[in-house]
């Protein structure tokens, strides 16, 4: 079967979005699953070009085992084809993702990734908010994404593409 692609998309690509790349992909090699996906992560927005996720990030999530890559990257046209889904964080993010989108096939490609995990849809709470300015959003960030990639992974699993 082809790889399943996941894009994960927040607004700067420094935060939230390369800690969900991170996170899933520590999920995926526990499993032996790392092959069966690929997985990048992109920002709406242009600030942070080339730099690695910020450290407040990258340490919430060393703390808990799991390591952070990559540059900043700015989501691109060519993503729409690319990938099978464009993981927003929260509303703003998917609305632009909406708005970019080339069609209606590319638009239905956004979720929140919030949407999979149960508890967060019970609660109502799909987003996962901006920890830029904030000094201790980031231990929620990382909960709040790795429950959401949790139930990504056994929607996956149910959906029989992995
Ligand atoms: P992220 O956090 O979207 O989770 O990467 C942000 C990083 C930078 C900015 C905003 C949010 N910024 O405005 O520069």
């Amino acid at each position: 079967m082809s790889p399943v692609r996941l894009l994960f998309v927040c607004l700067g690509n420094i935060c939230r979005s390369p800690t969900a790349e991170g996170v899933m992909r520590h999920r995926l090699e526990a499993e032996g699953l790392a092959d069966r996906v690929e997985l990048d992560s992109a920002g709406t927005g242009a600030w942070h070009i080339g730099e690695p996720p910020d450290p407040r990030a990258t340490a919430a999530a060393r703390d808990r085992g799991v390591a952070l890559t990559g540059s900043g990257r700015q989501v691109a046209p060519e993503d729409f084809d690319r990938f099978d889904l464009l993981l927003a964080m929260d509303e703003a993010n998917a609305r632009a993702l909406r708005a970019a989108a080339p069609d209606a096939v590319a638009r239905e490609k956004v979720r929140l990734l919030r949407e999979f995990d149960p508890e967060s849809v019970a609660r109502g709470d799909l987003s996962v908010p901006d920890p830029y300015l904030g000094e201790d959003g980031f231990t929620n960030v990382f909960a709040l994404v790795d429950a959401g990639c949790h139930g990504l992974l056994a929607e996956l699993r149910a959906s029989g593409r992995l």
